[in-house]
């Protein structure tokens, strides 16, 4: 049976170390307009990337927890590989019965959609680091040559663009560089954008790639997995709805500059 409709708008908790989760935020507003949306930055933190595993669970959950408790979300979105690598199952332990969606790095979707067989997954050098990506690769890439590249500074430089302080175009490129290779007769014609932040990039990939390839943004299946999860418990969604306002919390405490307060602006955020 159905659940009955419920007449309130959903409540929805987006997480990132940091501004990353705005591409997924930006996917999830398409779809789900009417939702109540608080977008949260562990920027106190940030980058992921390089924390241990248990650090990392230890710092999502100490975030997370107090405004789980406080605001009693109907969803969660871990709108970042890094910490989806290492804290569904704990999260989903700690919160029976809330629906928490994660980011998973697109490994499938590219295996199925390369020509070559050659594919890169780009990500943090945590993400490129754990089982859960390895076991990802074993699973759906198999027949493909997968090249994993951590890349330790491309969040940082997303970051530093969306703050407005410019784009170092000379650090992109030579942190996306290992992701193409030639070899074996297999050259790289897919890549996984394995860290939310690296969409926001997308633009400046694909003008220094040495080939042109296939970048897989992950932001529209989680949305779509979202809105699923939001139906099944019972609120109707309402795509022609103009997007609602929502907040944004910051945990290092930081006002946002005056390019970053524009940036949250034209995506409906203000701070909380
Ligand atoms: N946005 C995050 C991800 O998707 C990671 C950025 C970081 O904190 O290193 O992996």
């Amino acid at each position: 049976m159905p659940p009955e409709p419920l007449s309130r708008p959903p409540r929805v908790l987006v997480f990132d170390s940091g501004l990353g989760g705005l591409t997924v935020l930006a996917a999830a507003d398409r779809l789900r307009p009417e939702a109540e949306r608080l977008y949260v930055a562990d920027d106190a933190v940030f980058p992921y990337g390089d924390l241990t595993e248990p650090d990392l669970v230890a710092r999502a959950l100490a975030v997370l927890d107090p405004l789980i408790e406080e605001g009693r979300p109907d969803a969660v979105v871990v709108a970042c590989n890094t910490a989806s690598t290492a804290v569904l199952p704990p999260l989903r332990a700690r919160w029976p019965g809330l629906a928490v969606v994660g980011t998973v790095p697109a490994v499938k979707p590219a295996a199925a959609a390369s020509a070559t067989r050659r594919i890169a997954v780009l990500a943090t050098p945590g993400t490129v680091r754990r089982d859960y990506t390895r076991d990802l690769v074993r699973r759906f890439a198999g027949d493909c040559a997968v090249d994993l590249v951590g890349a330790p500074r491309l969040a940082t430089l997303a970051e530093a663009w969306l703050r407005g302080d410019g784009l170092d175009e000379g650090g992109v490129r030579s942190e996306v560089a290992p992701a193409f290779v030639d070899r074996d007769g297999r050259r790289t014609d897919t890549v996984v954008l394995a860290c939310t932040h690296y969409p926001l990039l997308v633009d400046a990939f694909a003008r220094v790639a040495p080939w042109p390839v296939s970048w897989l943004d992950p932001a529209p299946a989680i949305a779509r997995r979202l809105d699923a999860v939001l139906g099944a418990a019972g609120f109707p969604s309402v795509p022609s709805a103009p997007v609602r306002p929502g907040r944004v919390v910051f945990t290092s405490g930081r006002h946002p500059g005056p390019a970053l307060a524009r940036a949250l602006l034209a995506r409906g955020l203000e701070p909380a």
